[in-house]
């Protein structure tokens, strides 16, 4: 469930109307609202309620420091990926002990800047990693909190490029090599070993996985502890997914996530934490766009709008499909047509959606999309030379530009020509 809704035939976030935004800002844009994101969290937080568990949302899925603000307040925790994201939770006051640092290729430096500012745990997916860790805690004078990232060998049954638990992915240490790298993990003086890190995947829509991947952390927990490791935290990842469509294929509920958690790993009595990623912030945004030109082609029209594959590239990159909507509601009984929606970019794959059915739409109308808040503007670019698209955060009646779009002038004049030219 969202907050953005049709209200007398005009879509709104939240009591604010998207045409008031878009008169404000410009198009396209990302808006964001508060009260689905604090519902999302809220989901998460509660479904483990009864447990000692630490939500740790995966800002990866949307960074805007407004958004992780409004989150930490609620009391998430963030997980992190690398070392601006590290000083992205800093700057809106996370406190180090709520912060665990993912990732398969943390560096020197990320991780000295993590020590030094405080960290809740490492989570480490290699052996070089351990290395490299151990000698920074020990040229500092610190001890590293870590768990390790096992790789269950599970088949998540997502797209390719977001599924991580399978053995020929990079992700994390091989199952059966678990006790001899804990072994290893053990005997350096400058870690401290806590607990196991498992993530499989992304946009999970079915919880079959997550229980062949929690089963066996919960028989690894109980082999590892019967070597003489002390674990006590267990750290599930993020990765269940969202309805993008409007069908009635709807993924499983947190709620049902959090009872499979217990089921699978109450018994152990270890710390909990999860990092959703896309399930807090997806359904929390939309990504506006003006329609510029409706132009006929030879079997179906084309509708061309300003927002482009570089503001949202999830449909050129995983063919992933988002609902798209008029933002002015059409009238009951109008007739569907058959659009390509596409973007400006000089490229075939700045292809939205091909042989989408929705209401007519004109040029200078607004359209939604929907499902936009995770993985879009954080991996926005500025392909063809178009300025990173501002962020707005509504909360009630109120909304407040959150990133502004950069002028022309901002975007040029990174660029230095060298003095021989
Ligand atoms: N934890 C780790 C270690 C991860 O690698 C990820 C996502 C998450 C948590 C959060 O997963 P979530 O709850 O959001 O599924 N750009 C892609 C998704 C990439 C996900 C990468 N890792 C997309 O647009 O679909």
């Amino acid at each position: 469930m969202d907050h953005f809704l049709y209200r007398d035939g005009v879509l709104h976030a939240e009591d604010v109307p998207i045409p008031e935004i878009a008169a404000s800002v410009g198009t396209p844009f990302y808006v964001y609202s508060t009260a689905t994101l604090l519902r999302h969290y809220h989901l998460f937080n509660d479904a483990l309620d009864g447990t000692d568990h630490l939500v740790c949302y995966a800002m990866k899925a949307a960074s805007n420091q407004a958004i992780l603000k409004t989150l930490a307040q609620a009391g998430a925790g963030m997980d992190v990926v690398s070392g601006g994201e590290y000083l992205r939770a800093k700057a809106v006051g996370v406190p180090g002990d709520r912060i665990v640092f993912s990732g398969v290729g943390k560096t020197a430096a990320e991780i000295r800047l993590a020590l030094e500012g405080g960290i809740r745990q490492f989570n480490v997916e290699s052996e070089p990693e351990m290395e490299v860790l151990n000698a920074t805690a020990l040229s500092m004078g610190v001890v590293a909190p870590i768990t390790i990232r096992v790789n269950p060998d599970v088949d998540a049954k997502t797209h390719a490029k977001i599924a991580t638990g399978k053995s020929e992915n990079k992700f994390g240490i091989p199952i059966a090599r678990t006790r001899e790298v804990y072994a290893m993990a053990a005997a350096m003086p400058g870690l401290d070993v806590i607990g196991i890190d498992v993530h499989i995947g992304s946009q999970l829509t079915d919880l079959a996985p997550f229980e062949l991947a929690y089963q066996k952390v919960a028989e690894l927990t109980e082999l590892l502890r019967a070597e003489g490791h002390d674990i006590r935290r267990l750290d599930l990842g993020g990765g269940l997914g969202i309805p993008y469509t409007r069908d009635n294929q709807a993924p499983p509920l947190p709620s049902d996530y959090g009872a499979l958690v217990k089921r699978t790993l109450g018994h152990l009595g270890c710390e909990i934490e999860i990092e959703p990623g896309r399930l807090i912030a997806g359904n929390a945004g939309l990504m506006v766009s003006e329609v510029i030109y409706v132009k006929s082609g030879e079997d179906r029209d084309f509708l061309i709008i300003d927002g482009a594959m570089n503001d949202l590239i999830r449909p050129a990159m995983y063919e992933a499909y988002h609902d798209i909507v008029p933002v002015v509601e059409a009238d009951p009984g109008a007739e569907q047509v058959k659009f390509d929606i596409v973007g400006p970019v000089c490229e075939s794959g700045d292809t939205f959606a091909k042989e989408r059915m929705m209401p007519p739409v004109a040029a200078g109308e607004l359209v939604a999309f929907r499902s936009a808040g995770a993985y879009g503007a954080v991996m926005s670019s500025e392909y063809n030379s178009r300025p990173l698209i501002p962020e707005v955060l509504v909360q009630k009646d109120q909304f407040a530009v959150i990133r502004r779009r950069p002028t022309f002038d901002e975007m040029i004049n990174r660029d230095t020509i060298p003095e021989w030219l």
